[in-house]
């Protein structure tokens, strides 16, 4: 499934004094089975972004099209929308409520007519993927968990409705480094099935690592659109507009200001360490 953004603006609380432009004139493609990493700062739209994808937003004008169909006209058909594309909110933990883990993972097949087996089996699966052990948790209280546990819990009911694309908006903001490494990689094997993915994250060194394709936006339009490599290789004009970059292309660029030769677009620490240990063998 594509999604496509065409010359979309949006503007909260239009007309009023409140009134602020929170997206102007965006447009761009994502593919099936990409993975596209989602900047900016805070404030600049990237929340904005993806409610308009989940249809909970309608531009004020433009279009967003998913495989080439506009999601807001009339005759569109939006249980598509909600069981191809699975968005995981800021803080999706705070959105549990059913009295079970079961119940909660479970609550948004409701609606798509499976029956009870299918149901079982997708929340089994989900919530197995997210390192959950099914038997243990099912009846426990959602509340019962820690946080990093219970956006687990949320993710695994986006996850169990097997959508196509996965949207996360900051999933690994305050999980500690192993929980965010050990979500990354279970993102990038979703991905690897071929589910394209979509992350929000402020986390340069995160998205440097995992992301093909960095999308930037800056206060409401599109900065950058580019592979990963390419977009963090400009370091010096992304750092003056507020963009942070990986600390492994910091690193690539002190160690070229120092006169060692080192590529600009070292951006991960795999390629930081094979260039260190060609500088060192260099010097024997
Ligand atoms: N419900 C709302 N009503 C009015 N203005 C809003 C609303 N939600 C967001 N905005 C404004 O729209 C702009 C974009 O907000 P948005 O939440 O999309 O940014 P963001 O990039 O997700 O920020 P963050 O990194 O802090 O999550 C901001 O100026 C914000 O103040
Ligand atoms: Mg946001």
């Amino acid at each position: 499934m594509s999604i496509t953004l065409d010359s979309v603006f949006y503007t909260y609380a239009p007309g009023t004094p409140y009134a602020s432009a929170a997206l102007k004139n965006i447009s761009f493609t994502v593919e099936k089975g990409e993975f596209v990493g989602i900047m900016g700062k805070t404030g600049c739209g990237k929340s904005t972004l993806i409610q308009l994808i989940a249809g909970l937003l309608t531009p004020d004008s433009g279009a967003v099209l998913l495989d080439g169909k506009n999601i807001n006209d009339k005759n569109y058909d939006r249980n598509e929308l909600h069981r191809k594309v699975g968005v995981v909110f800021q803080h999706p933990e705070c959105q549990l409520f059913e009295t079970t883990v079961e119940r909660d993972v479970a609550f948004s097949l409701k609606h798509f007519g499976w029956s009870k087996e299918k149901v079982q089996s997708a929340v089994e699966r989900a919530l197995t993927m997210m390192g959950f052990d099914y038997e243990k948790v099912r009846e426990k209280s959602p509340l019962e968990f820690s946080g990093g546990e219970k956006r687990r819990i949320a993710i695994a009911g986006i996850l169990a409705a097997e959508p196509e694309v996965l949207i996360l908006d900051e999933p690994i903001a305050g999980l500690d480094p192993l929980g965010r490494e050990a979500f990354l990689v279970l993102v990038k094997r979703l991905n690897e099935a071929g589910m394209t993915i979509l992350m929000i994250s402020h986390n340069a060194d995160a998205l440097a690592e995992y992301a093909e394709r960095i999308v930037i936006l800056k206060d409401g339009m599109l900065f950058r659109d580019g592979v990963t490599r390419e977009v963090f290789s400009d370091m010096d004009e992304l750092q003056k507009n507020g963009i942070g970059v990986s600390e492994a292309r910091q690193c690539a660029a002190l160690l070229a200001e120092r006169g060692f030769d080192v590529a600009k677009d070292t951006i991960c620490y795999e390629d930081l360490l094979k260039q260190m240990i060609a500088i060192g063998r260099g010097q024997q």
